[in-house]
């Protein structure tokens, strides 16, 4: 599947990821206020590893996280974050299930942005990649993730247990609407 190369929205440009990505999006997997609540493995390691892992997925799969830029008047080229769908494979339970995921630079919170974002990528999944459905896992206690999943129109499907914070939390769903893709 050849990746798209970029989504706009009115606010956000969702592309590939450049070399130069690597250390803001560093310096945002490394802020205790983004990672206060995430269920995948934060340790240096992994955050060392995070844009060869980004890349490595899209290589395999045709998709993966976009790299997220501003396009709004004074912040253009402004890089926001991460959105986008990838396996979920630190839960092997789920882990061939595609997730939609978000994580934006704490600055830029609050705005509609990952919103924004996350129905251009939603969009692109049902589409060019042809998926059934899309799952969000979630801690329990971040309104503002789950936030997001309410205003996409996805609901908790199950609990689940995560190993790698060693808590249950949420699985949200959604399938793919009638008539998309
Ligand atoms: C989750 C995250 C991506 C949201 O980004 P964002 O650009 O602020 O998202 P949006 O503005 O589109 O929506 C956030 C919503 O949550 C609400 N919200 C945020 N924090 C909240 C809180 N503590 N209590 C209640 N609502 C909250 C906002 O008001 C907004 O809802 P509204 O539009 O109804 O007012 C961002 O907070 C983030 O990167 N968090 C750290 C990483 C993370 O937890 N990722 C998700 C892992 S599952």
């Amino acid at each position: 599947m050849p990746p798209t190369p970029a989504l706009r929205t009115p606010r956000t440009l969702l592309r590939l990821w450049r070399d130069e990505d690597e250390a803001p999006m560093r310096a945002i997997n490394g802020d205790p206020q983004v990672t206060r609540f995430l269920n995948r493995p934060v340790d240096p390691a992994t955050v060392a590893g995070f844009h060869a892992a980004v890349q490595e997925h899209w290589r395999l799969h045709g998709f993966g996280a976009w790299a997220v830029e501003s396009r709004e008047p004074g912040l253009e080229g402004t890089f926001l974050g991460f959105v986008g769908v990838a396996y979920p494979a630190f839960l092997p339970e789920i882990a061939s299930r595609a997730e939609l995921g978000w994580r934006i630079a704490h600055a830029h919170w609050g705005r509609g942005l990952a919103t924004e974002a996350a129905l251009a990528a939603r969009a692109d999944a049902f589409g060019r990649c042809d998926r059934d459905e899309l799952i969000s896992i979630i801690h329990p206690e971040n309104r503002g993730s789950q936030r997001v999943a309410e205003k996409l129109g996805m609901t908790i499907e199950r609990q689940i247990h995560n190993p790698v914070i060693d808590r249950t939390v949420d699985v949200w769903q959604q399938p793919r609407p009638t008539g998309s893709g």
